[in-house]
């Protein structure tokens, strides 16, 4: 197992936005957590980099207990993460913002290695395109330099929210195509989607968040296939 996420509560001031959820990734899999919104999709995803701490329970990543680090010590152990709505940094060239992903490590070969060999292999349109503002880009070019730049830390396990959020039908199946290429290049990916139906063709294992909760979880297969999943979330 490589992430296990035990129990937690998450609050926001007095409100817990999730409650007692529990969800573990297998080293190697895509998992996926869907849900509508508001259900506490992102809030997980922000308990497990460390942006937000659980008020109870624990995070444990390839063996040890996450939940009270910093974000930067989180993402030096092997956790990147690809946020809702991209961030880039729109005044700064796409270079700028990809090399920013590689701001805790030390190996400039090993930097230049990666910029060449994950990141411009997968999405040649940012090698084009490298000295660029990031704020001219297209959408579908800003998600896969956000994409770029969490891969530029070298992560083991990557957290992706809403990646197709507001793409066009093209674009969503060019990110899915790229996601799936880069975990069978050997990342392990929990994958945050309002389009169920791309994120559970993804996906080996999937979890349905309702409203803080974990409402149904299991193979994504399986779950494509039951009647309530299809009656909420995959238009019937
Ligand atoms: N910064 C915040 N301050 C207070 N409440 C918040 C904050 N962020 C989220 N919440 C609340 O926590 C709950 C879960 O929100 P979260 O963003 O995790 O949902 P989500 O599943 O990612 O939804 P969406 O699909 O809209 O992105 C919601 O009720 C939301 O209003
Ligand atoms: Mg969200």
């Amino acid at each position: 197992m490589l992430l296990e996420i035990k129990d937690i509560t998450v609050h926001y001031y007095k409100v817990p936005a999730v409650r007692n959820i529990s969800i573990t990734v297998e080293d190697g899999d895509i998992v996926t957590l869907i849900g509508s919104n508001g259900a506490g999709k992102t809030t997980t995803l922000r308990a497990i980099s460390g942006l937000k701490h659980p008020t109870t329970g624990e995070v444990h990543f390839k063996g040890q207990r996450i939940d009270k680090l910093s974000p930067h010590k989180i993402n030096a152990l092997g956790i990147a993460m690809v946020p809702e709505g991209r961030r880039v940094f729109p005044q700064m060239t796409v270079l700028e913002n990809l090399l920013l992903g590689a701001f805790l490590r030390n190996d400039k070969d090993e930097i230049q290695k990666d910029l060449e060999e994950v990141v411009f292999r997968h999405f040649p349109c940012l090698k084009e395109r490298k000295k660029q503002a990031a704020g001219t880009l297209s959408g579908g070019e800003q998600q896969m330099l956000a994409m770029g730049r969490a891969l530029m830390s070298a992560p083991k396990l990557l957290l992706m929210d809403e990646p197709s959020l507001g793409l066009s039908p093209i674009m969503c199946m060019e990110i899915g195509k790229i996601i799936s290429d880069i975990h069978t290049e050997g990342k392990t990916v929990i994958l945050v989607e309002q389009n169920a139906r791309l994120a559970l063709a993804l996906a080996q294992h999937a979890y349905v968040i309702e409203t803080g909760g974990i409402a149904l979880s299991g193979p994504a297969k399986e779950l494509r296939n039951n009647d309530n999943v299809k009656k909420a979330y995959l238009g019937g």
